[in-house]
């Protein structure tokens, strides 16, 4: 800058102490700013933080009051704080003001320590330079636990990296760090303990419901809590949902609260367990049966077993507010009451969401309405079917084009239910989320063939 005079900003970054490793010393983060300030009588303290002739040195950072009490005790008077250390600094226009108001400036300390520095910048002044750029100072949180999921060259930075995430993050109580091993059978992750309690049972709130689960024993993902939306959303509250790879019923519980009679199912003792507390906890065990089996035997069980222990017909809870309001205020007619629903028995979506395998699963489709699938054969099915079921079968294609995951997916699908669709048939595809950057994962959505289910 050339004729100019640089006016000095102040320097509110933390202080640098790059390659700390295990613990963090907090005791470091200690930083003394002086400041420029105006002792003005109290009542006036507003004019001066209004006047346009400071509207630029007035002082501007991050949770720093403005205005703050006058350290010598006295009551009347308050100190208004700039934003730089000398008078000269000041532009020409504050200095005029200031003396116009014969205000008395002097110097004031601002006191930093760790609590005022965002966890952003203390990762940023402990970490290599190298390492400042994408540092992981985001992070997922699932109940009370943060999770990141840390590059290598991060390692041994670990436990500093956590207790900052703990230290800023008030909702946060553990911090953990997911490897990349997955369970190959129950889709958990494996975890380590970064900072924090090694408390792993979580109460996270999801789509109005709660959830209770051990992080460190069953599968869970906010990443699908759309997904997990737009599929409940599908249902109608009379329906009858099979949910084959239920996890802690994140399909299951929501669906039950809007009126749905669920059948859920994981194989995952650990995930049964907790899907009958989420079950519980929500208040619909009247609508939800929970089932520990694998998800061929229970696609396979589904159909005989909606029919042979039926749920009770829905009940529109509006409905029934409407007839007590009336029953309370005797001289407003009763209204003629909604004719009863028959019991529920037909299961109108299988919701299968193991994108992994759940493909291989279809074939257990094949023959679930025929005579010898129900009871004794005695039963036909194909009246209370009048309209099958919908099957939402999520899956993973590395194909990313769209038509061509399209076909990809098609192909599996059909080669597994061992029936071709028809241009008269009802499919479709939604992309859930690209969980990789050569991996996409959908959900294809059809209703099942009769040719397949009466096979
Ligand atoms: C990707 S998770 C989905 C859980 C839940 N539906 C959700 O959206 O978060 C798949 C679930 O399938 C369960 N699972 C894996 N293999 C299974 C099998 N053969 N039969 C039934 N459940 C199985 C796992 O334990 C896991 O909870």
């Amino acid at each position: 800058m050339t004729g100019m005079r640089r006016r000095s900003e102040l320097d509110a970054s933390p202080p640098v102490h790059r390659g700390m490793k295990d613990t963090l010393d907090k005791s470091v983060f200690r930083k003394t700013l002086p400041v420029l300030a105006a002792r003005v009588p109290s009542p006036k303290a507003g004019l001066f933080l209004k006047s346009e002739a400071l509207r630029r040195s007035i002082i501007n950072l991050p949770k720093i009051r403005s205005v703050v009490p006058d350290p010598s005790d006295s009551k009347d008077t308050r100190l208004v704080l700039f934003r730089v250390s000398e008078n000269a600094d000041l532009p020409p226009e504050a200095q005029d003001f200031l003396r116009e108001q014969s205000a008395d400036i002097l110097r004031y300390n601002l006191d930093l320590n760790y609590d005022y520095w965002t966890a952003d910048e203390i990762l940023h002044s402990v970490l290599p330079e190298e390492l400042c750029e994408g540092a992981p100072s985001g992070f997922a949180i699932t109940g009370h636990i943060a999770h990141v999921n840390l590059n290598d060259e991060y390692l041994p930075y670990k436990h500093v990296i956590g207790q900052v995430i703990l230290d800023k993050n008030k909702a946060v109580r553990t911090v953990v760090n997911k490897l990349n091993s997955i369970d190959t059978k129950f889709r958990f992750f494996k975890m380590e303990l970064l900072a924090g309690e090694p408390d792993y049972v979580v109460e996270h709130h999801e789509s109005d419901c709660r959830f209770i689960f051990d992080f460190t024993k069953v599968y869970w993902n906010s990443r699908l809590h759309t997904e997990h939306d737009r599929l409940v959303q599908l249902f109608k509250p009379e329906d009858v949902v099979a949910d084959v790879f239920a996890g802690v019923g994140p399909f299951a519980i929501p669906a039950a609260k809007k009126g749905c009679a669920v059948v859920a199912n994981d194989l995952n003792p650990d995930s049964y367990l907790y899907l009958k507390k989420n079950i519980e906890l929500n208040h619909v065990s009247t609508v939800v049966r929970a089932y520990c089996e694998d998800g061929r035997e229970f696609i396979k069980a589904a159909v005989p077993r909606a029919l042979n222990e039926p749920f009770p017909p829905y009940k529109n809870p509006k409905e029934n507010k409407s007839r007590n309001r009336h029953k309370s205020s005797s001289n407003v007619p009763v209204p003629v009451p909604a004719p009863e629903l028959p019991p529920r028995k037909r299961i109108s979506h299988f919701v299968m969401n193991l994108p992994d395998t759940a493909i291989e699963f279809l074939d257990a489709f094949r023959g679930i309405m025929s005579d010898s699938a129900n009871e004794e054969g005695t039963r036909d099915l194909s009246g209370i079917y009048d309209v099958m079921p919908m099957v939402h079968c999520h899956c993973f294609t590395r194909e990313l084009e769209p038509d061509k995951a399209e076909k990809d997916i098609r192909a599996r699908v059909q080669h597994r239910l061992g029936y071709t669709f028809t241009g008269s048939d009802e499919v479709s595809l939604h992309l859930v989320r690209s969980v990789a950057p050569n991996k996409d994962m959908y959900c294809i959505s059809f209703r099942l063939p009769r040719e397949v289910a009466f096979a």
